[in-house]
């Protein structure tokens, strides 16, 4: 009896804490440069988060890129054949690379 209206104190305390103004969350958009293989960026790796994630990390060479994209097919179970494995490394080296292969 105890416990139930433990957690029946416990549930209505939740109500009454949530925030009843509204909240204005900002929008903020991370474009990426545009060329024949934007499609194929658009269709892997915006599902999951924003482009955002790809221009914050700066110049970087072509192995960096080709790590990141093996990084989120084997860890983080995106689904990237091998001909979009391609595109991708190549579209981001030549936009977001730094010259250097390794
Ligand atoms: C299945 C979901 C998923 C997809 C699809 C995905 N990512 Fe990620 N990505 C993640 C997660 C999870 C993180 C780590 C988030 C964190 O640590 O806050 C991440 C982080 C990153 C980072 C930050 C550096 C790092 O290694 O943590 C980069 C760069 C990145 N992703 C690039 C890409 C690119 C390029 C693609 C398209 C090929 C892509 N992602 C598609 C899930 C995904």
């Amino acid at each position: 009896m105890l416990k139930t209206l433990l957690v029946t104190a416990v549930m209505f305390s939740t109500l009454n804490a949530e925030y009843s103004k509204p909240v204005k969350v900002p929008s903020i958009t991370y474009p990426l440069e545009y060329d024949k293989n934007f499609r194929v960026m658009q269709r892997n790796c915006q599902w999951c988060h924003s482009f955002g994630y790809i221009t914050n990390q700066g110049k970087q060479s072509q192995e960096f890129w080709r790590a990141s994209v093996v990084k989120m097919r084997d860890v983080y179970k995106a689904p990237i054949t091998k001909a979009d494995e391609e595109a991708i490394v190549e579209y981001l080296f030549k936009h977001y690379g730094n010259g250097k292969v390794k």
